[in-house]
């Protein structure tokens, strides 16, 4: 009997275990036949669909290393499967504005701007914020009295630039044993970030030490043909005086130098040039010692910018500061192993 019982209640158990199991298996098959017919979890990544599309504002083409970040930007756009939407603003700031009212239409998934001057951004960038674009500043930085327009800054840091160029500096007259130095600055783009940034943390460097002296800061835009016509002018009015050229960046440079040839001065002996960028061509220069020094801004932000406008797109917080590393090239150095700089 009782076994009876036992077996009874044991064959009732079984069979609501039977039926239950046959209810789950149908849920789960319905389940299957929805998740298979309009697709549910985790979606399949097409290999040959874009992963994100990012509209990227560029300054335009002043330098070799303005068209090395371009390059790069585009390369790694191709191995992250980023679709890049790229437009070239020509140094003009109202085509980077309608560059970014485009993408906003267009409903890109991140806006990716390199500001060429800090100020006037606010009104377009509130538009992206309103759209629920996400915007990620390239190389330069923004002056702005809103909060939360962008996400984050990826880009060198001028400031320490133009501290390692006085640091330079400031050997070379200590090994030249120099009592009086006279130095004329040719500026990049006035009020962009690395114009700011580089002559801030130059004078800073170099308020310290009382041999040296600026004759004059002249603006040359970062353009060949402007360092070449800065030059020009700061050599007729300083003449002989000149003890340094502190260039903010290679192109300027390169176009001040046969200026000051033309005039019968040796440069990189009779002027201490320093230069920034360290593009090839400028660190040839340097090997045959026309310049003194450059100190490094790597071009190659591509990838930090990839990594960040995925984890935007992710949902996911991103560093709001990336430097890139940077190093100096001086003729205080064996620079023969130097690899290509690839700009
Ligand atoms: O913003 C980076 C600067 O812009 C580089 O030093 C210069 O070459 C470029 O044009």
């Amino acid at each position: 009997m009782g076994n009876k019982i036992t077996g009874n209640i044991s064959g009732a158990k079984s069979l609501k275990r039977s039926k239950t199991g046959r209810l789950a298996a149908l849920i789960l098959s319905l389940a299957l036949l929805i998740c298979f017919s309009v697709g549910c979890g985790k979606k399949e990544e097409n290999p040959n669909e874009p992963r994100l599309l990012l509209g990227f504002s560029q300054i335009g083409s002043e330098s070799a290393w303005r068209i090395g970040n371009t390059r790069d930007i585009e390369e790694q756009a191709d191995n992250y499967g980023v679709s890049l939407m790229l437009e070239n603003a020509n140094q003009k700031q109202e085509n980077q504005i309608a560059a970014i009212r485009r993408f906003i239409a267009y409903k890109v998934d991140v806006i990716a701007f390199s500001p060429i001057v800090e100020e006037g951004w606010d009104n377009v960038l509130q538009e992206a914020a309103d759209a629920g674009i996400p915007v990620i500043l390239v190389d330069r930085d923004i002056n702005t009295q809103k909060e939360g327009l962008t996400t984050c800054l990826i880009g060198a840091d001028f400031y320490k630039e133009g501290v390692m160029a006085a640091e330079y500096l400031i050997r070379k007259a200590d090994s030249l044993e120099l009592d009086h130095v006279n130095i004329v600055e040719i500026s990049g783009t006035i009020n962009s970030t690395p114009m700011r940034q580089r002559q801030a943390g130059f004078y800073d460097t170099i308020a310290n030490d009382p041999r040296m002296t600026v004759l004059e800061s002249i603006d040359g835009d970062f353009l060949k043909s402007r360092g070449a016509e800065c030059m020009k002018y700061l050599l007729e009015t300083y003449g002989d005086d000149i003890d340094v050229v502190f260039s903010h960046n290679d192109e300027m440079t390169l176009g001040a130098l046969p200026v000051i040839e033309k005039a019968g001065i040796t440069p990189g002996k009779d002027i201490i040039i320093i230069s920034i960028d360290g593009g090839q061509e400028a660190i040839n220069v340097l090997m045959e010692g026309k310049i003194n020094c450059v100190v490094e801004c790597t071009p190659k932000l591509g990838k930090a910018l990839m990594e960040t406008a995925l984890k935007l797109k992710g949902g996911e917080t991103v560093d709001p500061l990336i430097h890139p590393e940077e190093q100096v090239f001086s003729d205080e150095m064996d620079l023969n192993d130097l690899a290509p700089r690839g700009y």
